[in-house]
């Protein structure tokens, strides 16, 4: 099965996840860089104020096309409770290329369950897996079962 993992990590947790996973299916993997500026507490704050917004941002050129596999791994962390902008502006910039998704996300602490939803809303499909993780447990390498989970879940 072709896989592409795409994702977007402010603070390198998002990526942790992705890199595992991608290895694990052996998938193309695809990071998402916005072309605006999420760093420091100023983005800290601009990332906040978008997400609730939902906005839509300009990003980096992509390697590859997600219409291209058989399923993509859509993953971002959790920005106000809601996907992280960059990765929505991805799937949004990628409209009707998505019919075979899993989605993964980690947070601080919660707000999975939205992000998710909104993640299918952009998406238009239903994911066959999700994944959420905690910072704490990605930094600890807490994730093995639930990975697997995810992972062999059709
Ligand atoms: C703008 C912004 C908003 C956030 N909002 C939430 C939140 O609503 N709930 C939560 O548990 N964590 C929240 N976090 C924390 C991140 O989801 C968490 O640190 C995540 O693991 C970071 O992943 P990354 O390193 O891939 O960017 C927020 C972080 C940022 C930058």
């Amino acid at each position: 099965m072709k896989s592409l993992v795409s994702y977007y990590s402010r603070t390198n947790i998002t990526k942790k996840l992705a890199e595992s996973i991608a290895g694990k299916v052996n998938a193309d993997i695809e990071e998402i860089i916005p072309k605006v500026n999420y760093q420091g507490k100023l983005g800290y704050a601009r990332g906040g104020k978008h997400a609730i917004q939902e906005k839509i941002v300009d990003l980096e050129d992509l390697k590859y096309d997600p219409k291209d596999y058989d399923i993509v791994y859509l993953g971002a962390p959790v920005w106000a409770s809601k996907a992280a902008t960059p990765l929505i502006s991805y799937i949004k910039h990628n409209e009707g290329k998505f019919s075979n998704v899993k989605f993964f996300s980690t947070a601080g602490s919660g707000g999975f369950e939205s992000t998710f939803e909104q993640m299918e809303k952009y998406a238009n499909v239903k994911p066959k897996a999700t994944l959420a993780l905690t910072t704490k447990e990605v930094k600890k390498d807490l994730f093995e079962d639930k990975m697997t989970d995810f992972i062999n879940k059709e």
